[in-house]
């Protein structure tokens, strides 16, 4: 008799969780862990619409003729200030792209998101 009660319990406690699981899914993660706001997006849209990804890489891929730019905002030899200088004036090799001050704020963002991001990426034995 007790087992009969074991196992309709265990059953019973499946069936309730495969249905938290199944209507809840994965959806809260994404959207508090990986939430972008507003700013980030347009940043975001804003690295791919320049291409800005042909020059610069981002966890290691893109181009090499600029430095790479995934822990840029956290270096301490660069930072947002030293960032949004280039953005506003390119630099000997940077092209100009003539961005407002908005635009260069909201690429600030995205580019500290992605630095918030990288955590294997900083965290790696660069030999
Ligand atoms: C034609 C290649 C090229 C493109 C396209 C380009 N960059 Fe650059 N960028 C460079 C180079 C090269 C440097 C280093 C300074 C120099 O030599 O002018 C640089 C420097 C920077 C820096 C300063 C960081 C550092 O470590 O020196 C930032 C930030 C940056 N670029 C962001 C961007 C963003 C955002 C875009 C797209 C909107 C972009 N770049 C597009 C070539 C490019």
């Amino acid at each position: 008799m007790p087992r009969i009660i074991i196992f309709l319990s265990l059953f019973i406690t499946y069936a309730i969780y495969s249905v938290v699981v199944y209507s809840k899914g994965t959806m809260s993660i994404s959207s508090s862990a990986f939430h972008e706001s507003e700013k980030i997006r347009n940043g975001k849209e804003l690295f791919q619409q320049y291409n800005c990804i042909s020059c610069h890489q981002l966890y290691g891929l893109g181009g090499y003729l600029g430095p790479e730019l995934t822990t840029a905002y956290s270096d301490p030899q660069r930072g947002e200030l030293y960032m949004k200088a280039f953005l506003q004036a390119g630099g000997p090799r940077m092209p100009n792209f003539h961005f407002t001050k908005e635009e260069i704020d909201d690429i600030i963002s995205y580019l500290k998101y992605v630095d918030t991001t990288a955590v294997t990426y900083k965290t790696r034995q660069i030999q």
